[in-house]
C-alpha cells in the first residue's frame, strides 16, 4: 500500500473513491460540506432522507455528484465524534476496508485528515489510521490452496490542509514502517512450527540484514553456546532434534561511541511444556511462543525502514521445548552463562531459561537500556487480558518511557510490581534458584527471576502471553504486537 499526502483541497483531486465523514448529528467533515455545497446539497439530500445514520462504521456510496472530480463519495459514519476512541478508530478503518476492499478500484482520497481521535493530535491520529489501513490489509495464506482474493487498491491518499503536511507525512510513514513490522512479525507467527524453527528465525534474520548495510547478524550455534557456558539455553533445547541459536542483531545508525539499546526476544519454536507436558487442548498455538523474538525481528524490520540514527542490539534466545529421552527433567540443576545455578522444577517454565542467558550476554554491548520481550506466563493472561502487555522492571525511568510509548502507539502496557518480597518464593534447598515460584503471582515470579541475571544495566521486561496472539476463533493468529510500542520508544529515543 502507497501512502500519498497532498495539502489541497479534495474536489479538484481525481480519484475513483473519496471518503468523507459524518457524525451521529449527521455532520459532514469540513472537505464534505464544501463538496456538498459545489453539488448543489447533493449529500445532504442522501442524509435528510435517512440513507445513513452517521453510526460508527456505516457506509454509504454514493455515484456521480455533480461538479466533482471523483467517481464516488464513500460517506463513513464516525458515530459520535468526541468519543472516537482508539478502539473505535480501528472498528471504523476496518468497516472503511471492507467497503474499499471489494470495490474493483485502485485508488482512493481521505478526505477526513482534520478528524481527530480522542486524546490525540493530527499526526496521532494519522498515524493510527495509517497503521490500521495497511495492517488491516495483512493476510496470511500461504498454505492455502486457494488464495485470497488480490486487493486492486493499490494508493491511499491524504488530503490535508498546508500546515498539517508535515505531519501527515511523517504520521504516514512511521505507520506504514510500523505496519510493516507488524506483518514481518504475524508472519512469524503464524508460520508453523516444523518450518519456523531456531535455524528458520536464524536465516530471516540474515535475510533482513541483506537489505541494509547498517544491520549485521551473527549466529552462535551450539559449540559456541557450550562455550559461552549458556548452560540454560542449552538445556530447554536438549529433548529437541532441532538445535538451538541465538541470533545476535547489530543495527548501527549512529556513531560506534553511542551505547546501544538492546532488545531480547524469547524465541521458543514451540512449547510442548517439555516433560513438564501441556494439555493437549490448544498447544498447537504455542507455536507463537517465539511472539518475543518475531517481534524483536518486526521492530528491526520498522528500524530499517525508518533508518533511525541510533544504535540497536537485538538478540533472539532460540530454541525448541520438548519432551524426550535426552530432555531436562524437574529436579535437574543447570549452570547459567551468569554462573547462578538453577534448579529446573518446572520444564515449562523454559522462556526465563533462555532469556537469562541471552541477557548475561548482553552486557558485553554496554547497554544504555536492555528490553526483553517474552510470551513468558500464562498468569499474565489471567491479570491482565489480552489488552495489555506485563511490564517490569529496575529503573522507573524506563518503565515510564515504555509506558508511555505503548500509550503513543495504542499498544498499551502496565506495570507489575517487581517488590523484593516476591523473591523468596524462587529459594530452592539444592541450587541458587528455582526457575518456578508456585502459584501465587506467576508473572511477577517470573519477572523476579530475570531480575537476577539483569542486575548491571537499567532493565524491563514485557509478557506478551496475551497480547501477541488472538486464540481460537476467526481472528486466531500472531497480532503484530508490541511492535508499536518497542519502535515508539525507539523513535522517542532518536528525537
Ligand atoms: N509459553 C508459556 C506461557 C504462555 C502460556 C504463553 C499461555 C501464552 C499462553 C510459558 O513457557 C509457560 O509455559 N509458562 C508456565 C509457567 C509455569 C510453569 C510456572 C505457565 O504460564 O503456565
Ligand atoms: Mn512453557
Ligand atoms: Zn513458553
Amino acid at each position: 500500500m502507497d501512502f500519498l499526502v497532498k495539502p489541497s483541497s479534495v474536489e479538484t483531486l481525481k480519484t475513483s473513491a473519496l471518503v468523507l465523514t459524518v457524525n451521529e448529528q449527521l455532520q459532514l467533515d469540513s472537505q464534505g460540506q464544501l463538496i456538498d455545497s459545489l453539488s448543489g446539497g447533493a449529500i445532504s439530500a442522501h442524509l435528510k432522507a435517512g440513507d445513513i445514520q452517521g453510526k460508527l462504521g456505516q457506509t454509504l456510496l454514493l455515484h456521480s455528484l455533480p461538479n466533482l472530480s471523483a467517481q464516488r463519495v464513500l460517506l463513513l459514519g464516525i458515530g459520535k465524534e468526541a468519543e472516537l476512541s482508539d478502539r473505535a478508530t480501528r472498528k471504523l478503518i476496518t468497516a472503511l476496508l471492507n467497503v474499499l476492499k471489494n470495490l474493483s478500484i485502485k485508488d482512493a482520497v481521505l478526505g477526513f485528515t482534520d478528524l481527530r481521535i480522542k486524546n490525540r493530535d493530527a499526526y496521532a491520529s494519522a498515524r493510527l489510521v495509517a497503521e490500521c489501513l495497511a495492517d488491516g490489509l495483512y493476510v496470511f495464506d500461504q498454505f492455502k490452496t486457494e488464495k485470497a482474493p488480490a486487493v486492486l487498491l493499490k494508493k491511499i491518499t491524504f488530503a490535508c490542509s498546508k500546515e498539517q503536511h508535515k505531519q501527515v507525512s511523517a504520521a504516514c510513514e512511521h505507520g506504514k514502517a510500523i505496519a510493516s513490522g507488524m506483518a514481518f512479525t504475524r508472519d512469524l507467527g503464524n508460520m508453523p512450527p516444523n518450518i519456523c524453527h531456531p535455524r528458520y528465525l536464524a536465516e530471516q534474520a540474515k535475510q533482513l540484514a541483506k537489505s541494509s548495510k547498517k544491520l549485521s547478524v551473527e549466529v552462535l550455534e551450539e559449540k559456541e553456546l557450550k562455550a559461552l557456558g549458556a548452560g540454560a539455553l542449552l538445556a530447554v533445547a536438549q529433548g529437541s532434534d532441532q538445535p538451538p541459536r541465538m541470533i545476535v542483531m547489530n543495527y548501527q545508525g549512529s556513531d560506534k561511541s553511542q551505547q546501544p539499546y538492546v532488545l531480547v526476544g524469547k524465541g521458543i519454536t514451540f512449547d510442548s511444556g517439555g516433560i513438564s507436558l501441556k494439555p493437549g487442548l490448544g498447544m498447537d498455538e504455542m507455536k507463537y511462543d517465539m511472539g518475543g523474538a518475531a517481534s524483536v525481528l518486526g521492530t528491526f524490520k520498522t528500524l530499517l525502514e525508518l533508518n533511525l540514527p541510533i544504535n540497536v542490539i537485538g538478540v533472539l534466545a532460540c530454541a525448541e521445548n520438548m519432551p524426550s529421552g535426552g530432555a531436562t527433567r524437574p529436579g535437574d540443576i543447570v549452570t547459567t552463562m551468569s554462573g547462578l545455578t538453577v534448579e529446573i522444577l518446572n520444564t515449562d517454565a523454559e522462556g526465563r531459561l533462555v532469556l537469562c542467558d541471552a541477557l548475561t550476554y548482553v552486557k558485553r554491548f554496554n547497554p544504555q537500556s536492555v528490553i526483553n520481550v517474552a510470551t513468558l506466563t500464562g498468569a499474565c493472561i489471567v491479570a491482565l487480558g489480552s489488552n495489555t502487555s506485563g511490564l517490569m522492571g529496575n529503573n522507573p525511568e524506563l518503565v515510564a518511557s515504555l509506558l508511555s510509548a505503548g500509550q503513543q502507539a495504542s499498544d498499551v502496557a502496565w506495570e507489575l510490581p517487581l517488590f523484593d518480597d516476591y523473591q523468596e518464593q524462587l529459594d530452592s534447598p539444592f541450587a541458587d534458584i528455582a526457575n518456578i515460584g508456585g502459584p501465587k503471582a506467576g508473572s511477577i515470579t517470573a519477572g523476579c527471576f530475570l531480575s537476577r541475571f539483569t542486575k548491571d544495566y537499567p532493565w524491563a521486561h514485557l509478557d506478551i502471553a496475551g497480547t501477541a496472539w488472538i486464540s481460537g476463533g476467526k481472528e486466531k493468529g500472531a497480532t503484530g504486537r508490541p511492535v508499536p510500542l518497542l519502535s515508539q520508544y525507539l523513535l522517542d529515543r532518536a528525537q
